[in-house]
Parts: structure tokens; sequence; C-alpha cells
């Protein structure tokens, strides 16, 4: 099944993990992909291992000028820019006494307005066009409440929910659809990372963390990007056209909305 069959779409934060599955999903389904990162070599890599519908664009979500250099050459690449996945974000965790006011600034600037920003960046694109677009937020289960050490990044996760929202009320009346995906705990380097912040402050052996929080998934493992996948196909297609302002958990019922 082709359901993405001319399509064009700029995915964030895509030389690994579940920026990386997306874009090699939407290809799969017969789109263009423009994959989006801040480090260049890795993203290189990474649209070269997808072939030739695959774009690589070195972009930094925190930099207005990246960001406008980032979308002229995704859309000199491709010709159109249908579908953006605002997926780009980093991960911190603290005691609230140790929060770093640098990484506060550096969270809030890459998952908050990283995303905001390419927002407005493909929104003013699909607007010149003229037939509407998607886009796709990258939210978490962290998003939907609080957690004792990792407040920055529950924090940021928030706002791209309350970002979506508005945004979401706002673009659809030029048929731009703005929705979410809230995941649960995904399997990757990212939770490596975020198991090693764990094993300091929880007093964990490394991979300890990991399995408690797999063998607390209602589903009863961890995530895969994978996992993700058909949620991010589908809200890019016409059958999400009516689906506006939501933001949906990919978990194994972690969460109830
Ligand atoms: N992995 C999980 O368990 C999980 C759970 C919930 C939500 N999420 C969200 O899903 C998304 C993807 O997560 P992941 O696990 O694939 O993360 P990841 O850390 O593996 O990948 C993030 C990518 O973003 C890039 N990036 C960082 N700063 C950037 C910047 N300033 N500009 C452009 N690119 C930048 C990195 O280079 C990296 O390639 C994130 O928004 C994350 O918050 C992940």
């Amino acid at each position: 099944m082709m359901r993405l069959l001319g399509k064009t779409a700029l995915i964030t934060g895509a030389a690994r993990g579940i920026g990386l599955e997306f874009a090699r999903a939407y290809i799969a389904e017969g789109a263009q992909v423009a994959l989006a990162d801040i480090n260049a070599a890795a993203v290189a890599e990474a649209a070269a291992s997808l072939g030739p519908k695959a774009h690589a664009v070195q972009m930094d979500v925190t930099d207005q000028a990246s960001i406008d250099a980032g979308f002229a050459r995704a859309v000199g690449a491709m010709g159109k820019l249908d579908i953006l996945v605002n997926n780009a974000a980093l991960f911190t965790a603290s005691p609230v006494t140790e929060i770093a006011r640098a990484d506060y600034d550096r969270l809030f600037a890459v998952n908050v307005a990283g995303t905001l920003f390419c927002m407005q960046a493909a929104a003013k694109q699909m607007i010149a066009q003229g037939h509407g677009g998607k886009i796709i937020n990258m939210a978490s289960q962290a998003g939907r409440r609080g957690e004792s050490l990792v407040a920055v990044y529950c924090a940021t996760k928030a706002a791209v929910i309350s970002l979506t929202q508005s945004a979401g009320l706002n673009l659809i009346a030029h048929g731009i659809n703005v929705n979410a995906i809230a995941p649960g705990v995904v399997d990757g380097d990212h939770w490596d990372g975020v198991d090693a912040y764990f094993a300091k402050y929880e007093r964990k052996a490394p991979g300890q963390k990991k399995r408690e929080v797999g063998a607390a998934v209602p589903f009863g493992r961890m995530g895969t990007a994978a996992d993700l996948t058909g949620m991010a196909i589908f809200l890019a297609t016409p059958e999400a056209d009516y689906i506006v302002a939501q933001c949906f958990g990919v978990d194994g019922g972690n969460w109830m909305a």
C-alpha cells in the first residue's frame, strides 16, 4: 500500500531513532523525505541509507536562519512540502535543586521553540502552496504529568501539547492539520541516555531502569520506533483530515487520556 505516494515530508531530528524510522516508513509509503538534523554527518549517512527519495538537510531547530535555509533546501530538493514532523528533542534529568539554567534554556530552545518555529516555517510554505498540509508534533507521556526527576523535559512536552492545540485551531483554517503523538517508553539511543540518568540519581545498575519501565508497560514491553509508524503515517493521510489539535498516546497502555 502506498498511502503517501507523491507526498513530501520534512522530519526534524531524523538522523537516528524515531525520526529515522519515520523517514523509512514514509518512503516505504511512496513519499520523499527531507531528513533534517543538527548532526550533519549522521543525517547524511542516514539519508544515504534510505536511497534517492531521502534528502539530507543539516538544520539546527534553535537557529531561525538555519530553519529558513533548511526548509528552503528541502523545498528546493522535493519541489513542495506536504508534511512536517517535529521530532527533534533533547532530554535531561535531575532533582529540582540541581536543574541547571543552561539545560532549561537548551531544552526549551530545541523542544518548544524548535517545534513552534518549524511549524511556522512549514505553515508559511503550505499556505503559499494553497492546499493544506499535515503537521505532526512529537510530544510524550512526559507531557501528560510531571515526573520527580524530569521537571524540565516534562514541561517542554506539556508545552508541545499546548502548542499543538493552539496551532491546530489556528492552522485548520488553511486546511493544515496539526496533531501530536505521545509515545511512552521507546527503546533506542535516547532511552540509553535516560537509563544513565536514573542509574546516577536512583542508584540503579545500568539497564535496570529500562527493564523496570518495560515491565511496567501494560502491553508488556518497551515500545520500538516501528510501533509508532502506523500513527505517524495515518496522521499524514487524508483519512486524518477531520482530526484537529489532538494528542494521541501510542504507549502500550501507559497513559489513558
Ligand atoms: N524514545 C522515547 O522513549 C521517547 C518517548 C517519548 C517521546 N519521545 C520523543 O520522540 C522524539 C524522538 O525521540 P528519539 O528517541 O528518536 O530521540 P533521539 O535522541 O534518538 O533523536 C533525536 C534527534 O534529534 C537531533 N537533534 C537534537 N538537537 C537538535 C537540533 N537543535 N536541531 C535539529 N536536530 C536536533 C539529534 O541529533 C537526534 O538525531 C523526541 O521528540 C522525543 O522527545 C521519545
